[in-house]
């Protein structure tokens, strides 16, 4: 027997159908709400509405729940490497050690991008924004594969353009910093794991061998690990939705991209930095930076706090912060911004403005920190971001699309005028 939830409008009531999850979470489908009552819902900004079901993430914000295709984050970022979280993500299972080989030897063979695409490099003012330069540079592959283009592609067509997409994404992104300085680009080495291949590019100099720490290479690891899916957020109903239009993936990653680049979404971890150095440059006076966060008055709002899910802590927070402590004391930096970083959090967790609203540390607090003690500058974060969020991007077009989803549309409650005849210029 389904659970079916009540709606009654105009007199009459209607039964809608209940779903449950596979973690007992509730919808009521209303797929044929406007059929049965010629009404819609209205809900800004989806804060209650489920766009799909989907089997690639489950995070509870009530308890601080993260699991990748069921296995909890902390595991994965303590156990896990970035390239075998992608394949589980994108492909739903852990690989065998021969699957997961085989994996990074088809990554390998798609590492280079096509030397024309220098000329969008070369393209760029020196100083333009590198997420606006990525989603650029993302969108621009498909010019390079038009068989990406085909909406109906083969399995293995469809499986060759997203490994083409991971493989290519730390290259152009080392250029994108590398270009930012001035120097040289680096290629790929193939035989080099995904992730240290990526700091090499990134960090390493043609003029001589540059070894890069275990410990930058570790935390890049768990890093990008954390940041690699985080179900329905902005970005990814951003790639859902224009994937649905049959679009390609390097449109529907470009555009996801864009909609990271925000500062009230993955913008934030350079936003945090820029806050915090704010505050040191001012005195470091946490107080009085809490205060205006919490004054209606004050546009100023604290960065890397607050989140629309969890209502608790960001589980990635907890790790990310304790990592922060272990990069930092590893790589012997010693960095004032982390102090104040960690006096807000202490008296936020204590203000009743934040506690009644639920506002914790969120993955964007302290992710900068790290980033910056790598040696990324700031405005490199929300690439890093976007590099990480890539596997699960891929994921959710990938099953959107296996779904056979319909294209996204919503409905409106129309506002504006009601009928009125055309006036001549003349009579106006
Ligand atoms: C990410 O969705 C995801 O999963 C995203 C993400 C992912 O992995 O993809 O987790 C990554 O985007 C993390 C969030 C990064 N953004 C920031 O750190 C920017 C600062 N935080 C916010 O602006 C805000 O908290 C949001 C955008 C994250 C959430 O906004 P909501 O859910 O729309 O909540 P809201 O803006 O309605 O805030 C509710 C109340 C308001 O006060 P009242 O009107 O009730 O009095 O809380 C206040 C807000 O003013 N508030 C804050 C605040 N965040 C919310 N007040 C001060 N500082 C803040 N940071």
């Amino acid at each position: 027997m389904t659970e079916t939830a009540s709606i009654s409008i105009d007199g009459k009531t209607h039964e809608f159908p209940v779903i449950t999850g596979t973690e007992n979470e509730k919808a009521i489908d209303i797929s044929k709400l406007r059929d049965q009552t010629g009404a819609i819902t209205l809900d800004p900004g989806f804060k209650n509405t489920g766009a799909t079901q989907s089997a690639v993430t489950f995070l509870d914000g009530e308890k601080g729940i993260l699991r990748y295709r069921g296995y909890p984050i902390e595991q994965l970022a303590e156990q896990s490497t970035f390239l075998e979280v992608a394949y589980l993500l994108i492909y739903g299972e852990l690989p065998s050690a021969t699957v997961l080989e085989e994996f990074r030897k088809k990554i390998d063979r798609h590492t280079l991008i096509h030397e024309d695409m220098k000329k969008f490099f070369d393209g760029f003012p020196s100083k333009s924004h590198p997420m606006g330069q990525l989603s650029c540079l993302v969108g621009a592959l498909s010019a390079f594969y038009p068989e990406s283009l085909d909406p109906n592609p083969t399995e293995e067509e469809e499986d060759l353009t997203i490994v083409k997409l991971l493989a290519k994404m730390p290259t152009i992104v080392s250029w994108i910093y590398k270009k930012s300085l001035g120097h040289p680009v680096m290629y790929p080495r193939n035989g080099l794991n995904f992730v240290h291949n990526f700091l090499n590019m990134t960090f390493g100099q043609i003029t001589e061998d540059v070894e890069i720490e275990p410990e930058v290479v570790s935390a890049m690891h768990k890093l990008l690990i954390l940041h690699a899916d985080h179900e329905q957020n902005c970005s990814t109903s951003t790639v859902r939705i224009v994937g649905s239009s049959n679009a390609n993936l390097y449109a529907s990653i470009s555009a996801g991209i864009s909609a990271l680049w925000g500062p009230l979404h993955g913008g934030a971890n350079q936003a945090v930095i820029e806050m915090l150095e704010n505050i040191k440059n001012d005195g470091g006076d946490s107080a009085k930076w809490l205060a205006k966060a919490k004054d209606k008055n004050d546009p100023f709002r604290l960065m890397g706090f607050g989140h629309r899910v969890y209502k608790n802590f960001d589980p990635r927070a907890k790790i990310i912060k304790k990592a922060c402590d272990d990069v930092l004391e590893r790589l012997g930096i010693n960095d004032p911004v982390l102090d104040i970083a960690k006096e807000l959090e202490e008296a936020a967790l204590k203000d009743q403005y934040f506690v009644d609203r639920k506002l914790y540390p969120n993955v964007d607090f302290y992710s900068g920190i790290i980033y910056r003690a790598l040696g990324f500058p700031t405005d490199m974060f929300t690439v890093l971001f976007a590099l990480g969020r890539l596997p699960g991007w891929i994921a959710q077009w990938k099953e959107m699309r296996a779904n056979k989803e319909p294209i996204g549309r919503p409905r409106q409650v129309y506002t504006g005028s009601v009928i009125r005849d055309y006036v001549s210029i003349e009579k106006r």
